[in-house]
């Protein structure tokens, strides 16, 4: 990623001044329940590849505790969305972000902020599953070396981190083992581990389940629902049970980069305001 709005050096001001005179034209989108507290607020939000842009204008306020699932077509802008929240998108050089990205009513993107430590605050978890070809301990307890915690206090926080995750029992005895040794559904688990342990406030996770089979995906799915008594979670997901299953709210992104409707996940399967969403979850297209 090169820039944001508030680059002036990598953004020319010609470019601010279209871009503004625009921004008043993508509304928010239908539903749009009212979140009191927001963890996470989008303002206005593109994201551009290279000429290409991938999101438009995306306005959104994710609750804390609670699950908000991601839902849309491929291609249509999920995981970028999620890739902006914690500026994994920094990573991609053609990538490019336009508006606002709130953590707490701070902008994420604010020259002040280091997106290291923003990760630690809101971790994330991919769809293939990629310990470190470290040990079990050594995997979940990276993070917290980094933040350069004694080692007493590590291997607790390596357990309770591990029993969070839901894998404690099934690894206890064995931490010095590979994490590659594991199963995919304990990989994927480990890896929640992993970003669970630094203490985050915020989980993203990126079609998580997708990559495992229907015994794993359950696991994942119920660890999802315990992870949110203390968590906020953010999922993308392409099954729309898994979403209706699992998550609180449910955001529709649909073709080109929009997002079209946002509600409470009831509202959402059961009488979605947009045609087009009709459509979508009723499985006429996508
Ligand atoms: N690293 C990248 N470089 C260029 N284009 C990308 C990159 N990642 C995604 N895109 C494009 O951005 C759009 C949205 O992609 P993505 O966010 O991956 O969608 P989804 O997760 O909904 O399938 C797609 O058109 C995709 O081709
Ligand atoms: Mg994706």
């Amino acid at each position: 990623m090169t820039a944001n709005r508030r680059d002036s050096q990598s953004v020319p001001t010609a470019e601010i001044d279209e871009r503004g005179s625009t921004a008043a034209a993508d509304d928010r989108p239908l539903g749009s329940p009212r979140v009191s507290n927001p963890v996470i607020e989008s303002r206005d939000l593109d994201v551009f590849y290279g000429d290409t842009q991938a999101l438009h204008g995306i306005e959104m306020e994710i609750p804390e505790q609670q699950v908000t699932a991601l839902i849309g077509p491929s291609g249509c802008g999920k995981s970028t969305f999620l890739r902006s929240i914690n500026r994994m998108n920094d990573l991609i050089d053609v990538a490019r972000v336009d508006g606002d990205l709130y953590f707490h009513g701070k902008n994420v993107y604010d020259d002040d902020v280091d997106p290291v430590a923003l990760r630690r605050k809101i971790g994330m978890v991919f769809q293939k599953p990629n310990p470190f070809p470290k040990s079990i301990y050594d995997n979940v307890a990276y993070g917290l070396r980094v933040q350069g915690k004694d080692d007493g206090d590590v291997d607790e926080m390596v357990r309770t981190a591990l029993e969070q995750a839901a894998l404690l029992d099934e690894v206890d005895g064995q931490l010095e083992e590979s994490g590659l040794d594991l199963s995919g559904g304990q990989q994927q688990r480990l890896c929640i581990a992993r970003a669970i342990a630094p203490d985050p406030e915020v989980i993203l996770m990126d079609e998580p389940a997708s990559a495992l089979d229907p015994v794993a995906t359950s696991k994942i799915e119920d660890l999802i629902d315990d992870l949110a008594e203390d968590y906020t979670v953010v999922i993308v997901t392409h099954s729309m049970q898994q979403a209706a299953r699992i998550s609180d709210k449910t955001a529709v992104f649909l073709t080109g980069g929009h997002l079209v409707e946002f509600d409470d996940t009831e509202k959402i399967f059961e009488n979605p305001e947009s045609q087009q969403v009709e459509d979508y979850i009723t499985g006429k297209f996508g």
